[in-house]
This record gives structure tokens, sequence and C-alpha cells, in this order.
């Protein structure tokens, strides 16, 4: 039997399906409460139950003592709605409302998904999880106190495993990478970072522009999409050198089969002996010629620095796309100068 959830002050509401926790169906539909741990270890889930009846679950005493469960606090990471409830809690609106933390991780694996580009999947130890929004990045913090920014490749619902995508391109992290690390090795990372990530409280129909490996961040949003099942036209515009470079390349094509996101790869260096049949040059002025006039989009791009600043030029100057409406990616060492 589903529940009925609302949520103060917001008015939110939302329905729990048999067994959910309080938090797997707000994310179900769309709705970001705080989390940490969700293994009731952590207390970042807590809120207050002001109607209704939960189940509390698995939690640690000193996270939840009883004087707290009394006054109607849950940790919403564990509690099962028992009735119809009212809660209490804060809701992510934005970047700022996240915690940003520094972690340690496992490396899962290490997958080839191109010649040049990997596949890394980290877990995290068990008791934690990373909160972040769709298209939000982490850096990799280096034993020479340096930095690599790399984006979450994957959306928020599905974060039992952290992915990322390194395009090998020749600097000491990426050598590392492809010469050196192995599944099992621990690294550390601080995030998430950054204000890319899909604005949801528009209707407007979004043109998502990715480059090489600036296809992580608009693959995790447009999983986030699906998953919340949001009703906006949604056209990805991926731009590569050749056909090999458009990796992962069944992904798309799913999504437009069966979720309706239309698919535009762009290839800007076709070779003697490639098989391609679709769009060639660069993959901005393949949004314009389609597109002449963006007045009523929103763009979200992320790529090399030379696609993404052709993109707002081009866009904003000549085919009246608001400079608010352009989305793009402030970080640029994960991505190689490629369109
Ligand atoms: S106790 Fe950590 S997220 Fe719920």
């Amino acid at each position: 039997m589903s529940r009925q959830i609302t949520i103060r002050p917001s008015g939110h509401v939302f329905q729990a399906q048999e067994g959910e926790t309080v938090l797997e169906a707000a994310m179900r539909e769309g709705f970001m409460l705080p989390y940490g741990c969700r293994n009731g270890a952590c207390g970042s889930c807590k809120g207050k139950v002001i109607e209704g009846a939960v189940d509390h679950g698995n939690f640690r005493d000193s996270v939840l003592p009883a004087a707290e469960r009394e006054r109607g606090n849950a940790l919403f990471c564990q509690a099962r709605p028992q009735s119809d409830l009212l809660i209490e809690c804060r809701e992510i609106g934005a970047v700022k409302d996240i915690t940003v933390k520094t972690l340690p991780c496992r490396v899962q694996t290490l997958e080839l998904v191109a010649p040049d580009v990997m596949r890394i999947r980290l877990k995290l130890p068990a008791a934690e999880r990373l909160q972040f929004l769709a298209g939000q990045y982490i850096d990799i913090l280096l034993k020479d106190g340096t930095r690599r920014s790399l984006s979450l490749a994957k959306p928020p619902h599905d974060d039992a495993l952290i992915e990322l995508h390194l395009r090998n391109y020749g600097g000491p992290f990426s050598r590392h990478v492809f010469t050196q690390m192995k599944e099992k090795d621990i690294l550390r990372f601080e995030g998430p970072l950054g204000s890319f990530y899909l604005r949801e409280d528009s209707n407007k129909p979004v043109v998502l522009l990715a480059g090489g490996t600036g296809f992580a961040p608009i693959k995790a949003i447009i999983e986030h999409a699906i998953h919340n099942k949001l009703k906006r036209r949604m056209i990805l515009y991926r731009g590569a050198r050749r056909p090999a470079d458009l990796y992962l390349d069944e992904l798309p094509q799913g999504w437009q089969r069966d979720h309706a996101v239309s698919y535009v790869p762009v290839l800007s260096d076709v070779a003697d002996g490639d098989v391609w049949n679709g769009r060639r040059g660069l993959v901005h002025q393949a949004v314009m010629e389609d597109l002449p006039d963006l007045s009523e989009y929103e763009v979200y791009a992320c790529g090399a620095p030379a696609m993404v600043e052709a993109a707002r030029r081009d866009f904003t100057a000549r085919c009246r796309l608001p400079e608010a409406a352009f989305y793009a990616d402030a970080f640029t060492p994960a991505v190689p100068a490629t369109n």
C-alpha cells in the first residue's frame, strides 16, 4: 500500500511505495532531501515526523537516541512510513545546500571505453554516500598536493559507485591511471563541486552539448532527467573527432529509442577508412544549423574550452539565446582540446 508524505515547509507531496524509506521515495519522485551515509550512521538525513508513524529501521543509537525519537525525530534514510506522514525537513534546492566532503575511495573497476578514454568506478567506504546534483564534479586529491577535476558521470540516485571518464591527454594523472593504477588502489577526493547542474524550475526545452569526455556530466544530467520523468524536450549534440571517440554510444542511442531524448552525433575529423554516415563539422555549428532561434531554449555545454566559448559566443550573438540560459562547466583539465 502506498503512503502519502507531505513535506513542511515546502508543501511538496510524494508517495512512498511499500517497503521504501522516506528518502528512497523522495529521491524516486525527484525531491532532494539531505543525506550522507544512507545507512543510519551519520544523522545528515534527520528530520521530524509531525503527523503519522514510521518504523525507524536500523540506526546507531548515538545518532538517534530514544529521547529524540520521542520528540518525533527520524532518520529518513531508514524510516519507513506506517501511515501517511507530515514531515518537516530541509530540502536541497541548490549547490549551496550540499555539504562538500573529503573522502577516501577505492578503485573498483577500470574499463577502457575508447582507445584513450578510461571509465573509472570508485567505491566509497561502507558508511559513506556522496550527495550531489547531476552534472557536478569532484577533485581527486593527488599525493603531490595538486588536484584533478573530473565530472561525476552517474546521476545522484545511482550512487552505489562513483563513475568518472578520463581522457588520456598525457598529463601525470592520466599517465598514472593508464599505466599504473590498479583495481583496489586508494584515492582521496573532495566534492561535490561546481554549479553545472540541471535547473529544474524551468520547462524550456534543453540543448545538451557534449564534447569529448564532457559527455560524462551530460550523461548524468540526462539519466537524472529520465529517472525523474522530467517532461522537458531534450536534444543531445555530441561532438567527437572520429567514430571511435563516441564512447558508450549505445547509451545515447538507447535514450533516443526508449526515452525521446533526440541524439545528434557530429564528427569533426573523419578519416579515410572510417565508417560514418552521420553529421560532420563542429558540433556547435550543427546546433545552429538545426536551431537558428534558441531564444526559448536552455543550453548545457561541457567540453573543450574552445567549443564551450564558441557555443556561448555564437548562440547568444546569432541564435538569440539569452546569456543567462547558457550553462557550462567551468573546469577544463579533464577535457582535451577536441570539438
Ligand atoms: S543517517 Fe546518514 S544519511 Fe541517514
